[in-house]
């Protein structure tokens, strides 16, 4: 029990508590300065500095072993992410067993070199974030088990984010040293598109995701993924086949957009069986890669923009967000940014593949709005964002 002069208590949710009324309660208290309060077993976080929070965040869900630390939920004040590429490149894709003990070597050290680039201590920090899922068990378990320790041993609340979130969260951070990308407006719409997943989803408010529709059959980056593998280009997909496509021409073969009108969902399959057909036309010749390269990307494209802006005319939405791993895609970006309909925020190209600063902006969020953890949570390795 402790007796703190001069403050006022919240609850978890930012309530004012009146504390005489509630009595003790348990885990966290917000508090401001005004009257005078009993606590009990509660993390004391003054009001007055809760929406400049820094938040330290971990990402381990896949073959990224990465930190950050973000203040005021926007502002990218360090960010490091260990990549495990050239590792798993020799097996054509992640090997899971693998990307969970390189993270068990490397989290320790990124964390250190992330407090150190942003001049920081554990005691300058607010709260820890990890990611809880969707992801690979195996990885998952080490960022979020860092996080608990860290959480414990510096007496830090702890906040559990959802992967995708921190995709679509991504979209509004930038670096200390720059011009402030625009805030969040709501509604907007949300366009979703990693290696696992391609969904839209409509936002009214911070936290909140309605999702409109996803992908029937291969997120957008596994269908990268795979057509890389059919035309002979190095792992990761995305950006080989985006760097072939350079010298081809987009309209050398006409490969199918599934629309699925009346919908907001995706497919992307007949697409790749589309590639695959032609790949087996020219087999004991070469193979034109460049041209099937520009005309597969063209295709995703083409129907990940379109159906995005519909969804964001039919729901009159302020501002569309593109986030995950395939916002990084060139002719996706370029197609977003030349449009003028619709504002647009996009990740710098820094933050489009996973990193911890994506898990920092969205876990801020969690924290001011009081969506903390304890230190009981588990991994989700299947967790959707709505
Ligand atoms: O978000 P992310 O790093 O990991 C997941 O959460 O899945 O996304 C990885 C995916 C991979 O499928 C990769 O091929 C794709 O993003 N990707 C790209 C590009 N860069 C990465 N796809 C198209 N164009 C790119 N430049
Ligand atoms: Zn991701």
């Amino acid at each position: 029990m402790g007796r703190l002069a001069s403050f006022k208590v919240y609850n978890k949710t930012c309530h004012e508590i009146n504390p005489k009324k509630t009595g003790r309660f348990s885990n966290q208290a917000f508090l401001k300065p005004g009257v005078d309060v009993q606590v009990d077993n509660a993390i004391i976080i003054p009001m007055t500095d809760l929406k400049l929070a820094r938040i330290l965040a971990i990402e381990t869900s896949c073959d990224e072993t990465a930190a950050a630390v973000i203040e005021k939920g926007r502002v990218l004040l360090a960010s490091t992410v260990a990549s495990q590429m050239d590792i798993h490149a020799r097996y054509g894709g992640v090997y899971p067993e693998v990307a969970a003990r390189q993270h068990v070597l490397t989290i320790l050290p990124v964390i250190e070199q992330t407090l150190a680039k942003a001049h920081l201590a554990l005691s300058d920090i607010n709260a820890i974030a990890a990611t809880r899922g969707p992801g690979l068990a195996g990885s998952l378990v080490v960022g979020l088990n860092a996080a608990k320790g860290l959480a414990l041993g510096a007496g830090l609340p702890l906040v559990g984010v959802n992967h995708l979130e921190g995709h679509i969260y991504s979209a509004w951070v930038y670096n200390a040293d720059d011009k402030p990308s625009p805030k969040p407006h709501f509604p907007l719409i949300a366009l979703l598109v990693s290696g696992g997943h391609t969904e839209l989803n409509l936002m009214d408010a911070h936290l909140s995701y309605q999702r409109l529709g996803a992908t029937l059959d291969d997120a957008a980056g596994e269908a990268f993924d795979k057509v890389a593998r059919l035309l002979g280009l190095p792992y990761p997909g995305g950006p080989s086949v985006q760097e072939a496509a350079e010298n081809g021409n987009p309209t050398a073969f006409k490969f199918p957009r599934a629309w699925l009108e009346g919908t907001w969902n995706f497919s992307f399959s007949g697409l790749k069986t589309a590639v695959l057909k032609e790949t087996k036309r020219f087999e004991g010749g070469p193979l034109p890669v460049a041209d099937l390269a520009a005309s597969f990307q063209a295709a995703v494209v083409d129907v990940l923009f379109n159906k995005t802006m519909n969804a964001a005319r039919e729901f009159k939405v302020k501002q569309i967000v593109v986030g995950g791993g395939v916002s990084a895609n060139k002719p996706l970006r370029n197609a977003f940014l030349a449009q003028t309909e619709f504002p647009v925020n996009i990740p710098p190209l820094s933050l489009c593949t996973d990193n911890a600063a994506m898990i920092a902006a969205a876990g801020y969020f969690r924290y001011t709005l009081g969506h903390t953890d304890g230190l009981e949570i588990d991994i989700m390795p299947t967790w959707p964002l709505s």
